[in-house]
């Protein structure tokens, strides 16, 4: 019984973060599996003579013990279904249970997420404050360059949506810490997706719904910006899934070429899509695609080792035998207050010395080649102590 004393605040709210991650992650996948299916069916879809003229194509499919018949209504069909399905929820979802994320997480924990003292001197309210602000900015450059002339090309749009990210990239990375702006920059790009789903795609479906079943024929504009809006938001679920998933691994976001390594993810990410869209379309098949993305992947790799902060000086096998109490001592001092149960994050508890030793090869990635932890440096590790856990590691991490 006495254990209902330990349900804070702080528990509640862990709970609560679980609760947003799990539904946004649930939402997530309904949303992009949607996303995939429609690019590819609109890719497959075949035009035959004995089709209705208002019929741009048809599929047929099997899957889970039946045949499917899809047919593409590109003007009104003969009569409205009663019932037509929408699909937005999936992704008005997604952005409502991510942003929720970002608070509980991210904002609310702004000191140590969004600030590193070595990248910048900012306060916690003005990283939080410049990440909201940055949000819904970002939604504003990118439709008013997609409806300005340049939007018209979707070449020259391309091109400048690239330089516009890569800049944003650039400034986060400098500004944020690593990990906080790896976030923020996907819940930027995925705001942009809901954006383009909320304020472009479902409002012109809606009008031409409308238009159709008054009998006339809809702007032919709110079909080729709804098309347009739709294929951004495809080439960059991939990109997106990686920045969601780098927060586990430090090695991608803790180093000086950050905003190059991310750039590179971007491309590869594009490429790969590229190469399932063409494919999907009935196209030959672009091979050279995966080579590409291969050697972005790779160029990123190797930029993120290039660019390690701050390298301490390389082990000495000659140095003296470290003895496991100073290890102790520094993780209890640096550590623990964080990596204490029953709320550890990711469950690393140092409590003893058998924990301590298991965990020798990720405390030296994260303390000793990253410089991810401690996070944000708030426990104020000396390079001295980053030294001795080095040491240690390449001694063999014994314990008594
Ligand atoms: C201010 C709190 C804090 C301090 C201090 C801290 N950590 Fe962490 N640590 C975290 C958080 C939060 C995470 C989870 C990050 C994530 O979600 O990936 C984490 C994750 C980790 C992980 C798992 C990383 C992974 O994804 O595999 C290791 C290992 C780790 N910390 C080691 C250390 C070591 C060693 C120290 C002391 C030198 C330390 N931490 C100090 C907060 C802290």
């Amino acid at each position: 019984m006495s254990n209902f004393a330990l349900l804070d605040i702080d528990t509640a709210l862990e709970w609560l973060a679980m609760l947003a991650r799990w539904v946004h992650v649930i939402a997530g996948v309904c949303w992009i599996g949607s996303s995939f299916y429609f690019m590819a069916l609109d890719a497959e879809l075949k035009s035959r003579p004995h089709l209705d003229v208002r019929v741009k194509g048809e599929a047929w499919q099997v899957h889970g013990g039946g045949f499917y018949h899809m047919q593409k209504y590109v003007v009104a069909p003969e009569f409205m279904p009663e019932e037509l399905t929408w699909f937005k929820w999936e992704a008005y979802s997604t952005w409502i249970f991510g942003f929720a994320l970002l608070c509980l997480t991210y904002f609310y924990n702004a000191s140590i997420y969004l600030v590193d003292p070595d990248v910048a001197d900012i306060t916690p309210v003005m990283a939080a404050g410049v990440g909201l602000v940055s949000l819904g900015l970002g939604w504003l450059v990118y439709t008013g360059l997609c409806r300005s002339p340049i939007g018209k090309n979707q070449g020259q749009l391309a091109l400048a949506g690239w330089v516009l990210l890569v800049a944003v990239i650039y400034f986060y990375t400098h500004f944020f810490s690593g990990r906080g702006a790896f976030i923020l920059i996907g819940a930027l790009v995925g705001s942009i997706m809901v954006g383009n789903v909320f304020f472009v795609i479902i409002p012109n479906q809606r009008k031409t719904v409308a238009c159709l079943l008054r009998g006339e024929t809809p702007n032919a504009m709110w079909g080729y910006e709804a098309k347009q809006r739709s294929t951004h938001n495809n080439y960059l679920t991939l990109p997106v899934i990686f920045i969601m998933l780098s927060g586990h691994y430090a090695i991608t976001f803790q180093n000086r070429f950050a905003w190059i390594v991310l750039s590179c993810v971007f491309v590869s990410g594009f490429l790969v899509r590229h190469w399932f869209n063409v494919s999907n379309a009935g196209g030959k098949p672009d091979w050279k695609l995966w080579p590409a993305a291969g050697c972005f992947f790779v160029a990123a790799m190797l930029l993120s080792v290039f660019g390690l902060k701050d390298v301490l000086p390389a082990f000495d096998p000659k140095a003296p035998k470290v003895e496991f109490a100073e290890v102790e001592r520094i993780v209890n001092e640096r550590c623990r207050v964080c990596h204490v149960a029953p709320q550890a994050p990711q469950g690393i508890v140092f409590e003893n010395a058998r924990q301590i030793h298991t965990l020798a090869p990720k405390i030296y990635i994260q303390a000793v080649k990253t410089r991810a932890m401690p996070l944000g440096n708030v426990t104020g590790i000396t390079d001295d102590e980053r030294q001795t856990l080095r040491d240690w590691v390449a001694q063999g991490a014994s314990v008594p």
